[in-house]
């Protein structure tokens, strides 16, 4: 008996180290291949990126400062095409219950479409802005969206 419940606690010990170290893959938007996330040369992996890959989760959402920061890159690198209230003009609307792509309205799909890109002008950032950036950009985008 002893035996067993040693066992089965080094089993639980095993599964809570994996699941707490365990990050998600994250994939294209278009052909569901895996987006590589390693960082670019320089890139800083920040506290709330690496709280990102383990949850899916954005930690900036509804985070002050962080929005004010998305604000300033989606005006210099999303505004063109989606449009300063993100109701779109080149690229679609961000904002309407329509989407091109459902993943949008969670925030892993949403990275995955912003750092992987889409069709057409919609160009991966993950060669333009850090991870933590796009997290930015998406509280950002998350406060255009209607409720
Ligand atoms: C040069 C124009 C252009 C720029 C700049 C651009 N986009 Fe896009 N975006 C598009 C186009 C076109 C699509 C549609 C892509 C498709 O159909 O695959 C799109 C699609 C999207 C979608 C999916 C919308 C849906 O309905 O599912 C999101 C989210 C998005 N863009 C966010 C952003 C963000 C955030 C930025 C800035 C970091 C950005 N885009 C910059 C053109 C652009």
């Amino acid at each position: 008996m002893r035996v067993v419940c040693v066992l089965a606690s080094a089993v639980i010990l095993a599964c809570a180290a994996s699941v707490s170290a365990q990050e998600l893959t994250f994939r294209s938007i278009i052909d569901k291949s895996p987006l590589d996330v390693t960082p670019k040369p320089g890139e800083v992996v920040t506290d709330a990126v690496n709280a990102f890959r383990r949850t899916g989760q954005n930690p900036y959402t509804g985070k002050a400062d962080a929005v004010a920061q998305g604000k300033k890159l989606y005006i210099e690198y999303c505004e063109s095409c989606h449009m300063s209230d993100g109701s779109g003009r080149m690229g679609p609307s961000l904002i309407e219950d329509y989407h091109v792509y459902e993943e949008i309205k969670t925030d892993a799909g949403l990275f995955e479409i912003v750092f992987g890109g889409g069709f057409g002008a919609m160009q991966p950032f993950s060669k333009r802005l850090s991870q933590d950036e796009i997290l930015k950009v998406m509280a950002y985008v998350r406060t255009l969206m209607k409720p």
